[in-house]
């Protein structure tokens, strides 16, 4: 269970020609990946829900805060993608650190955080394309609408539709989606750059009073959806206030998913050493910058009362009577989400090709496509699944656990980093983290600060979903692993 895989060794794995992804892409090629994938539907849709809900215009501060939490982290990504350039992200670094069982949890835990997210930004999308198609006149029926439009049965068709499409698209190869991701991640920071700008001469400054709402008793009956912090203090649960800011900094972390991903795709550049910490800290500075500008134009518009939970940014500019912005930033989301969705499954993908490879998952999932060069059996089999649950599943419940399983993966990484320069202190790091084991002591504390703040269900899902994958490596992992069979 403590057996680690050499990093050497699982160099080696990845040039097994019939097990090898292709290697082309650059730091410019990574940075566009980060952004593309990182900017979505935290910004897009989750800002005017916390806003409302629970940060009022302070939500900034929160943006903050979660960024913060990830520039810690993406510095002990960094050392790690640079130290360990193979496909699988956090998984394989743990791999290599801190042993097989971790890194199954690890793996695992990354697949629920993909999948998931995939579903919430392909939800997140069909909201938008049915606002867009609203616009047009022409309404979808409610019942395809999805399980939060509808009052009773609902599926989300376009969401469903979605996935199923990328999925297609990643089974033909990296260089065909790295292509279109480039063009849709212009649209979609245009139309942010957009919101900023446009939407700073429509700001009327009594909207930022208070700036910090005062901290309001949450409705009754709630504790199971109150933070766990609260309940563990012995707080009475509130929403707004200085709490407040950090609770809506565990649901705003959403929006800076995507980085981590980044990692994932190490094994497929050119000159990993070099170009990961510059794609990995390049996209999360650029993403930090807008969002803290785009929540304080969006709160200076509307009063933070009255923003709308499903189009918050387009809905602002049509509150202050500008319908054509809204319109062009429909159309920017839309078209920005897609590439969030597509990549999210592609790491998702890459994640379960890589514990395929090493035999903790059927080795049939990781025989790339002669042709394409592409793990195209695992990105058929997650992307069917994952389509089923962007149909029948909302939001809400999602992005919050969601980012349980990444901050999760946060924490194991950061630990990681300080192992791996115990044990393998002889390897090349062409990026160090600074300041260790200071920084990723303080990167678990941060993380586990954020966990904390999350409700008490999703710690229990959390939890589930974790116990399930421990019964599955020790039915089948532990006895298939490859690391097994080579002793
Ligand atoms: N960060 C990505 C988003 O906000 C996942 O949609």
């Amino acid at each position: 269970m403590l057996r680690t895989k050499t990093v050497e060794q699982s160099i080696r794995d990845t040039e097994e020609p019939e097990h090898a992804l292709r290697k082309s892409l650059s730091a410019l090629d990574l940075t566009v990946f980060g952004v593309g994938v990182i900017i979505g539907t935290g910004i897009f849709v989750l800002t005017g829900k916390v806003a409302k809900e629970t940060a009022g215009p302070a939500t900034a501060i929160a943006f903050v805060a979660a960024g913060v939490v990830c520039a810690l982290a993406a510095l002990c990504y960094a050392e790690f993608a640079s130290t360990v350039p193979v496909a699988g992200s956090a998984y394989t670094f743990s791999y290599a650190s801190l042993g097989e069982l971790v890194a199954w949890i690890i793996g695992w835990d990354l697949v629920l955080e993909f999948a998931l997210g995939t579903a919430v930004v392909a939800v997140g999308w069909s909201g938008y394309v049915r606002s867009l198609t609203d616009n047009a006149d022409w309404t979808m029926p409610e019942v395809l609408s999805g399980p939060d439009a509808a009052a009773g049965f609902g599926f989300d068709l376009l969401a469903f539709a979605l996935v199923l499409a990328l999925t297609v698209v990643l089974v033909l190869g990296m260089k065909l989606s790295a292509r279109v991701t480039s063009a849709v991640v212009a649209v979609k920071v245009g139309v942010v750059l957009i919101v900023i700008i446009a939407g700073l001469f429509f700001i009327e400054a009594e909207n930022y009073s208070p700036f910090v709402p005062e901290a309001e008793k949450q409705p009754a009956g709630s504790g199971w959806d109150a933070p766990l912090v609260q309940l563990l203090f012995g707080y009475e649960p509130t929403n707004f206030g200085v709490m407040g800011v950090f609770t809506a900094a565990s649901v705003v972390f959403f929006a800076f998913i995507g980085f981590d991903v980044v990692a994932t795709a190490a094994e497929e550049t050119r000159l990993p050493q070099r170009d990961m910490p510059r794609g990995i800290l390049g996209s999360l500075v650029i993403c930090t910058v807008l969002y803290v500008a785009v929540s304080i134009v969006v709160t200076g518009m509307q009063h933070y009362s009255e923003l709308s939970v499903s189009a918050p940014l387009a809905d602002a500019f049509k509150a202050t009577g500008h319908p054509f912005y809204a319109g062009v930033i429909s159309f920017g989301a839309a078209v920005g989400l897609t590439t969030v969705c597509m990549i999210l499954l592609l790491g998702q993908t890459r994640v379960f090709f890589a514990m395929s490879r090493d035999g903790l998952l059927p080795r049939f999932f990781s025989k790339t496509h002669p042709r394409f060069r592409t793990p195209y059996r695992p990105t058929v089999l997650l992307g069917v699944l994952i389509a089923i649950i962007a149909g029948f599943t909302s939001i809400d419940e999602l992005a919050t656990l969601v980012n349980i399983g990444t901050l999760f993966a946060f924490v194991v990484v950061a630990l990681g980093v300080i192992v791996l320069r115990r044990t393998r202190p002889d390897l090349p790091r062409a990026f160090r983290t600074p300041w260790v084991p200071l920084l990723p002591v303080a990167s678990v504390a941060a993380s586990l600060w954020l966990m904390l703040n999350l409700p008490v269900e999703t710690w229990v899902r959390f939890g589930v979903w974790m116990a399930l994958g421990v019964v599955v490596y020790f039915a089948y992992g532990r006895s298939h692993s490859r690391m097994a069979e080579r002793r």
